[in-house]
């Protein structure tokens, strides 16, 4: 009897059974054996996603894929006697073909899953990666440090906007629209669209703040604020077009100019160390009266003007003292713009330079480098 079998027929799922002579149910059953076989073979040479599709889609894919070939070809021509062994048999054939795709898929799978272990696997023999942790930039250290200061003779810390508008900046702290210091502080005004109800500019200072406190708040009144603080000045190595200050304020029914200058002096031998003198000298601020600026004895030369080779002291000049900041006793005049009784009420203000106070503190003689950022610097200051 001749019997078909892929060995000798090619392609056979591309003929008829009839064409390929096979008439009984034993036949049909070897020649799925044989198909079977030859799946299996394949299916364990898939080592590869390409491989895998091949194999998927020679298989069972959905137009011409084997699968689709024996329905087509054997199932629906076949005869009556046969078409019930074809469909049963096609119907486990059908079930295997899935079976050995979807274990082709898992090996690949776990393929990847142990290429991905490899690749991933922890070595800790190797140096690690050293990630650079970063450290307070040193205004907002000596920022701390005066607060810290501060806070504990019982002042509290608020901040408040760096957009201010010309009323807190100027109006409020005395400073009439014409007044001449406003030339020192003219400044960054904001472009804001037409029809803005009221001008804004970057807060020249930080006492603007004295005017929002006390508007919130009655007697008594301690606070310090802190913040950036911008003017149109050219950079060099003192200036800079934005700088820092920690304003300060205290108002209550009872403070005299002895609490004020008492206050600064504590201030400052906290920061420098005891053994710094202080001293104030008269001066003028719309908002202050009297106004002073307070001075500090050199802290590099001891206050004696003479280095300590000999020869003058650089940082002070000879001069032996050098000036801090300006301060006063708050002009009655501000008590009115914020319904404090002037009578009744006194008070003491002052505003201090912070990059000028970390300059002589640390010994550094360019303002710039508060604002480069540049690490060697930074570094410098952990
Ligand atoms: N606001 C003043 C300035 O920036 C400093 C100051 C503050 C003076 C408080 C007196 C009182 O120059």
């Amino acid at each position: 009897m001749y019997l078909a079998t892929m060995s000798n027929v090619e392609n056979p799922t591309e003929k008829t059974l009839a064409e390929l002579g096979v008439h009984t149910p034993e036949e049909v059953t070897t020649l799925f054996v044989e198909l079977r076989e030859k799946a299996n073979k394949e299916q364990r040479w898939i080592d590869k996603p390409d491989k895998f599709e091949q194999f998927r889609v020679k298989w069972i894919g959905r137009k011409s894929g084997i699968l689709a070939q024996v329905t087509e070809n054997w199932l629906k021509p076949a005869d009556v006697d046969l078409k019930r062994i074809v469909g049963q048999v096609l119907n486990e054939f059908r079930s295997h073909l899935q079976r050995l795709v979807d274990q082709a898929q898992q090996g690949l799978d776990v393929r990847a899953g142990q290429a991905a272990d490899v690749r991933e696997r922890v070595d800790l023999s190797l140096p690690g990666v050293i990630r650079p942790i970063g450290s307070h930039h040193l205004i907002r250290q000596v920022f701390q440090q005066i607060e810290d200061i501060f806070v504990s003779i019982g002042f509290s810390v608020v901040e408040g906007p760096e957009i201010e508008t010309p009323y807190y900046n100027f109006e409020a702290l005395n400073i009439p629209e014409f007044h001449p210091v406003r030339d020192d502080m003219d400044t960054f005004y904001l472009e804001l669209p037409k029809g803005a109800a009221v001008p804004l500019l970057l807060r020249t200072h930080t006492s603007p703040m004295q005017i929002r406190t006390m508007e919130k708040q009655k007697p008594p009144v301690r606070v310090i604020v802190p913040g950036k603080v911008y003017r149109r000045d050219n950079p060099d190595a003192t200036h800079s077009f934005v700088f820092h200050q920690v304003e300060g304020l205290a108002v209550d029914t009872d403070i005299t100019f002895c609490d004020f200058t008492g206050t600064i002096d504590y201030f400052v031998k906290q920061f420098f160390g005891p053994s710094v003198k202080t001293r104030f000298r008269p001066s003028y601020f719309p908002f202050t009266e009297p106004s002073v600026e307070f001075d500090v004895s050199c802290p590099f030369c001891g206050g004696s003007g003479t280095a300590a080779g000999g020869g003058t002291c650089s940082k002070c000049k000879g001069a032996a003292w050098i000036e801090l900041f300006g301060a006063g006793m708050v002009d009655p005049a501000v008590y009115g713009f914020v319904n404090y009784d002037a009578k009744k009420v006194s008070g003491f203000a002052f505003g201090i330079g912070i990059d000028r106070l970390a300059m002589l503190k640390y010994g550094i003689d360019d303002i710039q480098v508060f604002f480069q950022n540049d690490v060697r610097f930074l570094r410098q200051f952990p």
